[in-house]
């Protein structure tokens, strides 16, 4: 049993942000799903990638939290909001998620901060970071995606930025490749 070294505020804070990384993965697991069956293999490939990064995001703040002698409570996760209407939904959707997790996490540092918990103050960092790369990441693909529309060989375009993003930077395997 270790020594409580986080305020009860702090740990109420850290689990409800576990849980929103697990709805993360959710919503992302079910995008992924959509654009496999929408005929998208390179960006159901992304979205199957980032679903695994949310959640091991999830088990980070699993881990501290137990580190820090609270206790992580695996609560119920929310059904993910409804498929996006095309491509483009898909990533205006997955920035806002990732800009609404970034303010989620800056809550987190802001209380850090106010309750000098360095601590968490430091682990919190760690997102901070991570959370300007993703919103950078999806941004870009934003950007792919208004060139890839741009004039009449739509289909052409898109093959492009389907290809683009199987390629994207992320650490996860996806269903197909994972070992079981
Ligand atoms: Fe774990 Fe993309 O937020």
């Amino acid at each position: 049993m270790k020594t409580k070294r986080i305020s009860t505020k702090m740990e109420k804070a850290l689990n409800e942000q576990m849980t929103r990384e697990a709805f993360q993965a959710q919503v992302y697991l079910s995008y992924a799903s959509w654009a496999e069956v929408s005929g998208f293999a390179g960006i159901s490939a992304f979205l199957f990638k980032h679903s695994q990064e949310e959640r091991q995001h999830m088990f980070k703040f699993l881990e501290f939290i137990n580190d820090r002698g609270g206790r992580a409570k695996i609560a119920a996760i929310d059904a993910p909001p409804a498929d996006p209407k095309d491509i483009q939904d898909c990533l205006q959707k997955t920035l806002q998620h990732e800009i609404d997790n970034s303010k989620s996490i800056d809550a987190i540092v802001n209380l850090a901060l106010e309750e000098k918990d360095w601590a968490t103050f430091n682990f919190g960092q760690w997102f901070v970071r991570e959370q300007i790369e993703e919103e950078t990441l999806v941004n870009n693909l934003l950007d792919k995606y208004q060139l890839a529309a741009r004039g009449n060989e739509k289909t052409a375009n898109l093959y492009d930025l389907d290809r683009d993003m199987s390629a994207a930077p992320q650490d996860a395997p996806i269903p197909r490749d994972a070992k079981l």
